[in-house]
């Protein structure tokens, strides 16, 4: 059994303790946009925060979390994709099949969080997820759109305090 605190709820979950986190949250916790890629912390499809920190949920036993751990998954940034990372990413249209873009987006928002004003070199550094169809290029500029760098098509993504999640 292990008690996961989730986009500010605590579940229960009846698991062994070497499942990873991504199992727990995906299927006892049934919140299903984070997704499972690779299993190995390599492709960043199942991106999670962890006290505010984004890591691999694949790859961390549910026994490793603390009393207290807080989790925010994509279902947590916000209600209605309001968060102004999802607002950027809807301006520009980064998704292709969007299999990738949720850990993408968990990862803008914690580069945000660190860096307000993050370079191309920032971005490029701090995000190491895959993305099969190639939307780096896209990624990148609604990044710099949430950072409040440009605009595009008249959508106001200039940050706020949603950014830190
Ligand atoms: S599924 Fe976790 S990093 Fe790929
Ligand atoms: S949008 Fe298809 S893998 Fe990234």
């Amino acid at each position: 059994m292990a008690q996961l605190n989730i986009n500010g709820r605590t579940y229960n979950v009846d698991v062994e303790p070497d499942t990873p986190l991504l199992w727990a949250i995906r299927e006892h916790v049934g919140l299903t946009g984070t997704k499972y890629g690779c299993g190995v912390a390599q492709c960043g499809a199942c991106s999670v925060h962890l006290n505010g920190e984004v890591v691999r949920s694949c790859s961390i036993p549910v026994s490793t979390i603390k009393a207290g751990d807080k989790i925010t998954t994509i279902e947590g940034l916000s209600r209605d994709s309001s968060h102004p990372v999802q607002k950027a990413w809807a301006a520009i249209d980064v998704p292709q099949c969007g299999y990738c873009q949720s850990g993408q987006i968990m990862a803008a928002v914690a580069l945000l969080a660190k860096k307000p004003k993050p370079t191309d070199k920032d971005i490029d550094e701090a995000m190491t997820n895959i993305c099969r169809c190639g939307t780096y290029h896209r990624i990148r500029a609604a990044v710099h759109m949430a950072a409040g760098n440009t605009k595009v098509g008249g959508v106001d993504a200039t940050p706020s305090d949603k950014t830190t999640v």
